[in-house]
C-alpha cells in the first residue's frame, strides 16, 4: 500500500522508521556527534540521522520536506529571515505574541517595512490587506483567541496576489489540519507542544515544498546554528508517535468541557472551534479532520481576578503556560505584558490534556464556584 494512502493516524507511527530487517531496531539510534568520518554530513550543525528520522516522519504527515529547529520561535526567525529588505508583512492581531514581537523587532530595524495586523476570521478584511504585500502569515485556530481562518481562501487570496503563505500549524497538527492541501507555501511548527506532546522539550519545524525554498532554509539554519539537540529530537519523534491518539483524546475532553463551560453561569464566553455555536466552526468543519484540538479559550465572568483565582484553585490542573501536553494546564494570558491588548483581561486559555473527563470538569467547577 502507498504511503500517499495512508491516513495521518498510520503514518504518525509508521513515518521515518529505519529500513525494516534483520536486526533493524523499530526506532531510529540517538546519534550524539559533532563531526563525522570526512567526506559526507562532515559537521553536526550541518546534519544529523536523528534529525533527519523526524523530518521524514514530520515531511510525510503534513506532504512536503521538514527541518527540525532548536525551537518553534527559531523556525519563526528563520522563515522571516527569508524576507527581502522592506517586506510587507499581514499578521493576525492575535497570533502567538512572540511571532508579533520578532515582526515588530524586525520592522524596528527596518528588515520589515510595515506589519499589517487583521482578524485573521476576516476574510475580506484579510484579502484588502494584502495588496502590495510579500508574506501572509496565518494561525489557525489563533493563540490564545481561537479565532478560525479561512485557509483555502486565504491561500487563493494570497497565490493571486503572489504572496506567499505561512501558516502555523502548531494548534492543530497534521493530524486534524494539512494546510499544503490548502495551497500553503511554508508550515512552521512548536513541537514544543503537541508534536512532542510531554511537556518536556523545547523544538521547532518548518516544512516547505518548493526545494528552492528548502535549500534556503538549509542554508540559514547551517550557518545561524539553530539546531535542535539529537536527545530533544528523539524524544520529539517518540512522543509524536502517539500524536493521534493524544489528540483525538484531548480533542474529546475538550468537546466535552467546552460544552459544559458554555452553560457555566462563571461564564461569559467560550471560543472552541467545536462547538456547534461557535463562529470559527463551519469553517473548523470544513478544514479541520472531524475533531478540534484540545485548546479552549474561556472569559471568565469578573475579569482578570476571577480569572487569576480560578487558574490557582485546582488540583487537578496545572497552573502554567505551554500548551500541548497530555497534562492538563490553564492560564490567564494576560498575565503575560507581551500578549495583546484586544486579548480580554480575563480570557483563561485551557490546555485539555488525557485524563479522565469527569475529574478535569469537576476540578474546573468547584474551581469557578469558588
Ligand atoms: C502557535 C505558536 N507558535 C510558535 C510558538 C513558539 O514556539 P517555542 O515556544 O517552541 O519557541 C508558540 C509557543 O507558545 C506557539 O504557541
Amino acid at each position: 500500500m502507498s504511503e500517499a494512502k495512508l491516513s495521518p493516524a498510520t503514518l504518525v507511527v509508521k513515518a521515518g522508521r529505519p529500513e525494516p530487517g534483520v536486526d533493524a531496531p523499530p526506532n531510529p539510534p540517538i546519534v550524539l556527534a559533532s563531526a563525522y568520518g570526512a567526506g559526507g554530513m562532515e559537521y553536526g550543525r550541518y546534519e544529523n540521522p536523528t534529525w533527519a528520522a523526524f523530518e521524514t516522519a514530520l515531511g510525510t504527515l503534513e506532504g512536503g520536506r521538514a527541518l527540525v529547529f532548536s525551537s518553534g520561535s527559531s523556525a519563526v526567525a528563520t522563515v522571516l529571515d527569508l524576507l527581502e529588505p522592506g517586506a510587507t508583512v499581514v499578521a493576525p492581531r492575535h497570533a502567538y505574541h512572540g511571532t508579533l514581537h520578532q515582526l515588530a523587532d524586525l520592522q524596528r530595524t527596518g528588515r520589515v517595512k510595515e506589519t499589517r495586523l487583521v482578524d485573521i476570521a476576516d476574510t475580506t478584511a484579510v484579502n484588502a490587506a494584502l495588496t502590495g504585500a510579500h508574506l501572509l502569515w496565518a494561525e489557525s485556530p489563533t493563540n490564545p483567541a481561537l479565532e478560525v481562518a479561512d485557509l483555502p481562501a486565504l491561500c487563493r487570496a494570497a497565490k493571486a496576489e503572489g504572496v506567499t503563505t505561512v501558516v502555523d500549524n502548531t494548534f492543530a497538527t497534521p493530524v486534524l489540519q494539512r494546510p499544503f492541501e490548502f495551497g500553503a507555501d511554508v508550515i512552521v511548527h512548536s513541537g514544543s507542544k503537541y508534536l512532542a506532546g510531554h511537556s518536556d522539550v523545547i523544538i521547532g519545524a518548518v516544512v516547505v515544498q518548493d526545494d528552492e525554498r528548502y535549500d534556503q532554509l538549509l542554508a540559514r539554519r547551517k550557518s545561524i546554528g539553530a539546531i535542535a539537540g539529537p536527545f530533544e529530537t528523539y524524544l520529539t519523534l517518540r512522543g509524536m508517535r502517539t500524536l493521534g491518539i493524544r489528540i483525538e483524546r484531548a480533542s474529546a475532553n475538550a468537546m466535552t468541557l467546552a460544552t459544559r463551560l458554555n452553560e457555566h453561569p462563571a461564564i461569559e464566553r467560550v471560543r472552541y472551534p467545536g462547538l456547534p455555536s461557535d463562529p470559527g466552526h463551519g469553517r473548523a468543519k470544513a478544514q479541520m479532520s472531524g475533531a478540534y484540538g484540545g485548546i479552549i479559550a474561556a472569559e471568565v465572568r469578573g475579569g482578570a481576578e476571577a480569572a487569576e483565582r480560578l487558574v490557582k484553585s485546582t488540583q487537578v490542573w496545572m497552573y502554567a503556560t505551554s500548551l500541548g501536553g497530555i497534562e492538563s494546564t490553564m492560564e490567564r494570558r494576560r498575565r503575560w505584558a507581551g500578549e495583546s491588548a484586544t486579548i480580554p483581561e480575563g480570557l483563561v486559555r485551557l490546555n485539555v490534556g488525557i485524563e479522565d473527563v469527569d475529574d478535569l470538569w469537576q476540578d474546573l467547577d468547584q474551581a469557578l464556584r469558588a
